[in-house]
């Protein structure tokens, strides 16, 4: 990784609030790399830092230490005027739109433009083509309180764009709107990203926002990155327990532990269970014929749950797995070995897995 690939570098960020007698620090010690085109992806809970890292980057929040680097340049060291032309660089939309509810979608579009050098038809002209990017054509001359809520999210996302930045940063963007206008703004904003090239940065706290665009994703907790990655290692093999739980919401499986466990089932499901994770080549059906054939060992499958995330087969399964003692010992110990990932379950007592 190249530093000239770097469109974002954040160094050992800081950021302490001084609150009443107490202070709280929002961020603790975070260090992220945005490569020039990623679309990468901040997740954790509520009150974890996002917003306060993200709002960094464009020095909206002057982190306490640390170093913000945007494009090469230091915006610590910039004067007030560099900064500000600086910040243009970094368009930014929110849950709530902040659009301006007296102007219409073309004047709300066209209001960062107020500055420029550009003529008054060559901003219209602009504000036109912004217009028909985001698909908003026949509602140029619309009020904000006319729009539904993807359509007020397209205006906030052309707005942004009008001083044509290179970096995109969605703070919570989908988090107000239903899973099909979601999936629709999503796309959006990844077709932004190849046909403009712009590098997007997503904070959110949905593992489902992040699968459907991101590639690489950086984990919060408490004002720390506690986990890194490309979005397969991430689903593939999380390592830290609030990105496993992230994942198993993602893929359902914590729902299907929890209602095993509601229903009372647990003590109908005989023999060992087993939670297989796996990346890439293996498949559901080839693991569990391979199980029998080598072992006497028959699966059972609970649950399954495969999807495609970058063109990568990523999967999850749920099995119990009966047969003699010593060969489910050795069943386990092949498929340890193999790229699988294996977490024996006592469906019993545990329901987080
Ligand atoms: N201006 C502020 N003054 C004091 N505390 C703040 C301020 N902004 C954020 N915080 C605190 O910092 C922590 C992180 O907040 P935030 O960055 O908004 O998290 P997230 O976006 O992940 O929900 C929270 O405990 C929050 O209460
Ligand atoms: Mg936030």
């Amino acid at each position: 990784m190249s530093e000239e690939n770097n469109i974002v570098q954040l160094k050992n960020i800081d950021v302490t609030f001084h609150d009443g007698e107490k202070d709280v620090t929002a961020v603790k010690n975070v260090s992220i790399n945005v490569e020039k085109g990623d679309i990468f992806g901040v997740i954790g809970y509520s009150g974890a830092g996002k917003s306060t890292l993200v709002r960094v980057i464009n020095l909206l929040q002057k982190p306490t230490k640390g170093e913000v680097i945007v494009n090469g340049q230091n915006l610590t060291e910039l004067k007030p005027k560099e900064l500000r032309s600086a910040r243009r660089n970094i368009g930014m939309i929110f849950q709530h739109f902040n659009l301006m509810n007296s102007l219409s979608v073309f004047d709300n579009i066209l209001f960062p433009l107020r500055d420029t050098k550009l003529s008054k038809s060559e901003r219209k002209a602009k504000v036109s083509s912004l217009i028909n990017l985001v698909g908003l054509d026949e509602h140029a001359k619309k009020y904000p309180s006319q729009l539904s809520g993807g359509q007020k999210q397209r205006v906030a996302i052309a707005r942004a764009l009008a001083n044509d930045p290179e970096v995109l940063i969605s703070d919570e963007a989908t988090s107000a709107l239903d899973p099909k206008t979601t999936t629709e703004i999503l796309d959006l904003l990844s077709r932004l990203n190849k046909e403009l090239g712009i590098t997007v940065v997503i904070i959110t706290h949905e593992m489902d926002a992040v699968k459907q665009i991101c590639n690489r994703v950086a984990v919060m907790e408490k004002g720390s990155v506690i986990e890194e990655g490309s979005l397969l290692s991430i689903f593939g093999q999380p390592k830290q327990q609030l990105t496993k739980d992230f994942v198993n919401t993602s893929t359902r499986i914590s729902n299907v532990l929890e209602e095993i466990h509601e229903a009372g089932l647990a003590n109908q499901i005989s023999g060992r269970v087993v939670q297989l994770n796996y990346l890439g080549e293996s498949t559901n059906e080839p693991l569990v014929v391979s199980l029998y054939k080598r072992f006497g060992v028959e699966a059972n499958i609970l649950f399954s749950n495969i999807e495609q995330l970058q063109n990568t087969t990523v999967g999850i399964m749920l099995l119990s797995l009966t047969g003699d003692e010593s060969s489910l010992d050795q069943a386990l110990n092949y498929l340890n070995e193999s790229k699988v990932n294996v977490k024996e379950i006592n469906l019993k007592d545990e329901v987080n897995v």
